[in-house]
């Protein structure tokens, strides 16, 4: 995928423009993981690059890389399937092609300055120019106007072309999910001088983005990728996405109560948050045996016509999905369910659980899913017909996988030993957080964890290796 080949097969402007964003995602991928390895180490070793890469900004690239290579990678997503979903070329692309350039231009000056402008007083114009210090969307204000511009930009190419062509139930939720996805970004923008005002409004981003509107959004790809992938039947995976629809926003917005516990937020919230949060993981399931049992069906009936069952299009992509299916319903599901009750949260709030619980579930609801993007974009790329995983591929998914399950591991255990130590037996003060710290199952975990990081990072390398190679073998094999 990230090679020049001159010859492609991409059909329309919209997939070449999705290809250039999911190109972009891959690499900041890439740069996450190196990020992390730099934080994880210096976990272990805290005077590792001290001053010339602190930890604070190892960290910040680090979960914004991952904020922004999964947002290319949606709107990569959407540009590729927005011919194929509406029949119609696609409105107003170039200008498109010329939000791609800028927003990527806007992304690199903002790391750079994240790099190099590591430590100083913040002022006013820090805002402006350097850093917001929200996690995750830590871009400066020059920068959110900017990518509010863009997205709309984005989202009129969506709507527009919409309007034009053909309305499909998996098109009608993506604009209507992409709206709200993009118009809670406005709550991550504006600046209050009290900390719990600030966390109040940052979690309507964060949350709201994760456990509602990014959700549906994958309940499209996934529908999507369903009919192309085993031939489901639309008018099944659409009612699906329906009633994940209703099941997502009906529990996920007031989900939003188990941020609301200790910030400073009315009592009233521990209630709330405690209700609706522990129902989120039932669409969760739900979707999980939605996957399952549109594969189990379409291959009976397909053995029930005398052929050949499980005729995948695009092996990747497909194990992928798969996998999503799976690492949706743990990451979130389970580790999501484990703390969510206030009865419980009040001694993992805040521990490495919590990270343990971040990493599965932003691997397994979105990195998974993405990824099966790109590989059916290099398989329209090459223009073949069939995608067999080759042993790259295997490795990427065993490799990366495996990694990301042994680091969320080793993150419960940290997690386990802090609330133990650090909340129950010393009452969670300053100095207990330090003692438990240096406990040697807290730093046996870490180490586990630093090690699984190198294995996912292994993994990745598989995967870049198998983007660049995969669709020219595939063409050999069809040839
Ligand atoms: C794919 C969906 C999800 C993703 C990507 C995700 C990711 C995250 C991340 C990164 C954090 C840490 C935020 C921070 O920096 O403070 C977090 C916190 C939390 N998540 Fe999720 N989450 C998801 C779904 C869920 C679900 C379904 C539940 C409950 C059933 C849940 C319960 C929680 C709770 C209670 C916290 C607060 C932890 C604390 O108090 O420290 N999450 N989530
Ligand atoms: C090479 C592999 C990786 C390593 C070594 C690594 C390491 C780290 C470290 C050291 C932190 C800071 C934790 C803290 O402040 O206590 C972190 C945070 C985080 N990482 Fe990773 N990471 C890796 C891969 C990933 C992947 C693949 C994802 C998701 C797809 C991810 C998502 C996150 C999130 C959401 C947080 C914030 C968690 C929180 O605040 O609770 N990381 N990671
Ligand atoms: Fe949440």
């Amino acid at each position: 995928m990230l090679n020049s080949i001159k010859v492609n097969q991409l059909t329309n402007e919209g997939q070449k423009l999705g290809m250039m964003y999911f190109r972009v995602a891959i690499i900041l991928f890439g740069a996450q993981l190196l990020m992390g390895l730099i934080a994880a180490i210096q976990f272990l070793a805290p005077g590792f690059l001290f001053e010339l890469f602190d930890f604070s900004v190892a960290r910040m690239v680090h979960i914004n890389a991952l904020v922004v290579w999964m947002l290319y990678a949606m709107i990569g997503s959407v540009y590729f399937m927005l011919t194929d979903e509406t029949g119609h070329e696609g409105v107003a692309l170039g200008l498109g092609k010329l939000a791609f350039w800028v927003l990527t231009a806007a992304v690199t000056v903002v790391v750079l300055v994240y790099i190099f402008v590591q430590v100083g007083a913040g002022t006013e114009s820090t805002l402006w120019l350097i850093n917001e210090g929200r996690e995750y969307i830590e871009a400066p204000r020059w920068a959110d106007i900017g990518i509010v511009v863009v997205v709309l930009v984005f989202y009129y190419n969506v709507f527009a072309t919409y309007m034009a062509g053909k309305k499909t139930g998996i098109m009608t939720v993506m604009v209507a999910d992409l709206l709200a996805l993009a118009g809670l970004y406005l709550a991550g923008m504006w600046y209050t001088d009290n900390i719990s005002m600030d966390q109040f409004w940052w979690w309507w981003v964060i949350h709201l983005w994760v456990e509602a509107t990014w959700e549906v959004f994958v309940g499209t790809l996934a529908a999507f990728a369903l009919i192309r992938l085993i031939g489901a039947k639309r008018e099944i995976v659409e009612m699906w996405l329906w009633i994940e629809v209703l099941m997502l926003f009906g529990s996920g917005i007031l989900g939003l109560g188990h941020h609301y516990f200790w910030i400073g937020t009315p009592e009233y919230w521990w209630e709330i948050g405690a209700l609706f949060s522990s129902l989120e993981p039932v669409p969760l399931v739900a979707m999980f045996v939605h996957v399952l049992y549109d594969w189990g069906k379409e291959q009976g009936a397909a053995k029930a016509r005398g052929e050949e069952g499980n005729v995948v299009t695009n092996g990747p992509a497909m194990a992928w999905i798969v996998t999503n299916a799976f690492g949706n319903f743990l990451g979130a599901g389970i580790w999501g369910f484990f703390h969510t009750l206030p009865q419980v949260n009040i001694y993992t709030h805040g521990t490495q659980f919590t990270a343990a619980h971040g990493h599965l579930a932003f691997f397994g609801a979105y990195a998974t899913i993405l990824i099966g993007m790109m590989y059916f974009g290099i398989q329209k790329a090459y223009g073949v017909k069939r995608m067999r995983a080759t042993f790259n591929s295997k490795m990427a998914i065993i490799l990366i996988t495996l990694g990301v399950l042994g680091m969320t591991v080793a993150l419960t255990i940290a997690g386990y030993e802090q609330v133990l130590v650090e909340r129950a037996e010393l009452g969670g003060t300053w100095e207990a957080f330090f003692i438990a710290q240096n406990l040697p199952w807290y730093i046996q975990a870490q180490l586990w964890r630093t090690i699984m990081g190198v294995v996912t990072f292994i993994g990745f390398i598989y995967l870049v290796i198998d983007m660049l190679l995969i669709g020219k073998q595939a063409q050999q094999a069809e040839a």
